[in-house]
């Protein structure tokens, strides 16, 4: 009777049925697997408290695995000996913390077999590091994604937008996942926590057009100490430094204030600058609270793209390998 009330308001509403599918809910395992978010949430508690980088890495996980075939966990799936997966494209050579990731799915697996996907993991246990912090969770995670059987090399590079994008190239990147420029500069505030790689900018500090100058768009103060900890060496992959100086684990608006004052490391992040719309957004975003519920609606509009709901993709055993 329920169930068929509900396909009726779905016809009557969206005017047919596929309307009512695509749909993730709140707290969808709340018959299913009651402990579910428990877990995430007290396994996530004690990996970050012992190491404080795991929240920039998930937030990049979850970034990276929604662009690529929506947030089906696919950049989880591990390279077979007949397919290299996404995680093994150059762009997420860096991820990390898959690990914890599988210890979620270990304990869930335990506590209700075949339940919970490993695509509401990641979503999930992403939002409780970054909130860890703040006691609070900062946004809302939708659940009820299953998990998507096809992850592939390729593909990567063709969704996930590099750090020598200029504003229109990044619009358009999120535009065609269906963010928009709001969600662009709000979602860049991510770099508010976590490393980044010098290999990856240190053509902005020692040879930005090819006659060894410098980005003239780079606050020199700072180029200056970047270049104390970024040698002037191109075989150098290694090197990293915080993105947002002596404030990477702080999830805070010290972002967009670096960005104001040229400080942004990747020139993705100082291409917010070059349009007068984004510039006065960025200003906007100075603001705590203003940055937070911006930061919560751009991630709930993320954490929906593309998603596999109700038959489509499976509920994989274990998160790195596909269902046999
Ligand atoms: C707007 C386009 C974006 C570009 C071009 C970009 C690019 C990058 C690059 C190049 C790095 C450094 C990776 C490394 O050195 O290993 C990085 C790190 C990071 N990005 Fe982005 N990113 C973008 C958007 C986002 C979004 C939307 C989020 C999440 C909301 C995000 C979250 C992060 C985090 C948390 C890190 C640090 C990872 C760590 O410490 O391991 N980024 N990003
Ligand atoms: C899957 O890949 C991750 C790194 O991407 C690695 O740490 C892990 O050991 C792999 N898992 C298995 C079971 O091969
Ligand atoms: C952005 O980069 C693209 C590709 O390199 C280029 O065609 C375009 O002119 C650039 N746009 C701006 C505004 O610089
Ligand atoms: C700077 O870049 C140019 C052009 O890419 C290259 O020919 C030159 O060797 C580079 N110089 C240094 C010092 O890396």
């Amino acid at each position: 009777m329920k169930i068929k009330f509900i396909l009726l308001a779905c016809v009557v509403v969206f005017g047919f049925l596929g309307g009512c599918q695509g749909k993730l809910t709140k707290n969808f395992y709340k018959h299913s697997c009651p402990r579910a978010e428990s877990i995430v949430q007290q396994i996530v508690s004690q990996r970050v408290l012992a190491d404080p980088r795991v929240p920039a890495r998930l937030l990049r996980m979850h970034f990276h695995d929604c662009f690529v075939r929506g947030c089906d966990g696919s950049i989880l799936l591990n390279s077979t000996a007949t397919n290299t997966a996404e995680k093994d494209a150059l762009i997420n050579l860096n991820l990390a913390s898959f690990d914890v990731i599988d210890q979620i799915k270990a304990a869930l697996e335990n506590a209700c077999p075949g339940t919970v996907s490993c695509a509401d993991i990641l979503a999930l246990a992403t939002r409780d590091a970054v909130s860890l912090q703040y006691k609070r969770s900062l946004w809302v995670v939708l659940t009820g994604r299953r998990d998507g059987r096809v992850s592939t090399a390729a593909e990567p590079p063709l969704n996930i937008p590099t750090p020598v994008m200029n504003f229109t190239q990044l619009k358009q990147n999120f535009a065609r996942k269906g963010l928009s420029k709001q969600d662009l500069i709000v979602l860049s505030g991510g770099h508010t926590i976590g490393l980044g790689h010098c290999f990856l900018f240190r053509s902005r500090l020692y040879n930005f057009t090819g006659r060894g100058d410098q980005d003239p768009s780079l606050d020199p103060t700072y180029a200056a100490s970047l270049k104390t900890q970024c040698p002037n060496n191109n075989n150098d992959f290694t090197s990293f430094v915080e993105m947002d100086p002596k404030s990477s684990t702080n999830f805070d608006t010290l972002y967009y204030s670096n960005l104001l004052q040229n400080k942004g490391l990747f020139t993705s992040d100082a291409a917010l600058l070059t349009n007068n719309d984004a510039k006065n957004a960025v200003k906007q975003l100075l603001k705590t609270e203003r940055f937070f519920n911006a930061f919560a609606n751009s991630m709930e509009r993320m954490g929906v793209i593309g998603v596999l709901t109700g038959s489509a993709g499976e509920i994989r055993k274990k998160c790195w390998l596909v269902n046999s």
